[in-house]
C-alpha cells in the first residue's frame, strides 16, 4: 500500500519563487538538494548535530536536515547559492574565507557561513568569544576554528571599510 501524502509548497528559495509537490516527510535539506539542485548544501549528521546543513529561513538560521519541506512553504530561503553571485567578486566573508584559509575540505563551509551572515546582521562587530559562540554549533573537523575567526575578524575590518 503507497502511504505517501503529497502537499503543494510555494517557497523563494534565493530569491526565485518555486512551487513544488513534496512529500509530507521530505526534509527541506532534501527538497534543495534533489529537487532544486541546490548542493551547497551540504548533509552530514541529518540529525541537527553538525550544522552542515545550515541555510537561512526568512533571514535566521535553521538546519534544514530537521525541517520538513511543507514547513518551508510561503518562507523565503537563502543557501549557500545565494549568499554570492555567479562571475561576481567574492563577498567580504568569501573572500577572507579564502585569504585567512577559513576552510580545507569545504565540508562544513556553507553551513558555517550561512550561520555568520545572519551573525553579522545582528552584530556588525562581533567579539572573538561571539563568533565563537554563534559557531558552537558548526563542526569543524579540518581547520581547527584560528583560521575561521580570523576570516570572520578580517571581514568585519573590510565592511566596516565599505569593501
Ligand atoms: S546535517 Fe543537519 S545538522 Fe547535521
Ligand atoms: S573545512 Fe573540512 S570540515 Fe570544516
Amino acid at each position: 500500500m503507497d502511504h505517501s501524502e503529497r502537499r503543494l509548497i510555494e517557497l523563494t528559495v534565493n530569491g526565485v519563487i518555486h512551487q513544488v509537490e513534496a512529500d509530507v516527510r521530505l526534509t527541506l535539506a532534501d527538497l534543495l538538494r534533489h529537487h532544486l539542485h541546490l548542493t551547497g548544501t551540504h548533509i552530514g549528521c541529518e540529525h541537527g548535530v553538525c550544522g552542515a546543513c545550515t541555510v537561512l529561513v526568512d533571514g535566521r538560521s535553521a538546519r534544514s536536515c530537521l525541517m520538513l519541506a511543507v514547513q518551508a512553504n510561503t518562507r523565503a530561503i537563502v543557501t549557500i547559492e545565494g549568499l554570492s553571485v555567479e562571475g561576481e567578486p567574492l563577498r567580504p566573508l568569501q573572500q577572507a574565507f579564502k585569504d585567512h584559509h577559513g576552510l580545507q575540505c569545504g565540508f562544513c563551509t556553507p553551513g558555517i557561513l550561512t550561520t555568520l551572515h545572519e551573525l553579522l546582521g545582528d552584530n556588525e562587530n562581533p567579539s572573538e568569544d561571539e563568533i565563537r559562540v554563534a559557531l558552537s554549533g558548526n563542526i569543524c573537523r579540518c581547520t581547527g576554528y584560528q583560521g575561521i575567526v580570523a576570516a570572520v575578524r578580517s571581514a568585519v575590518d573590510a565592511i566596516r571599510r565599505g569593501a
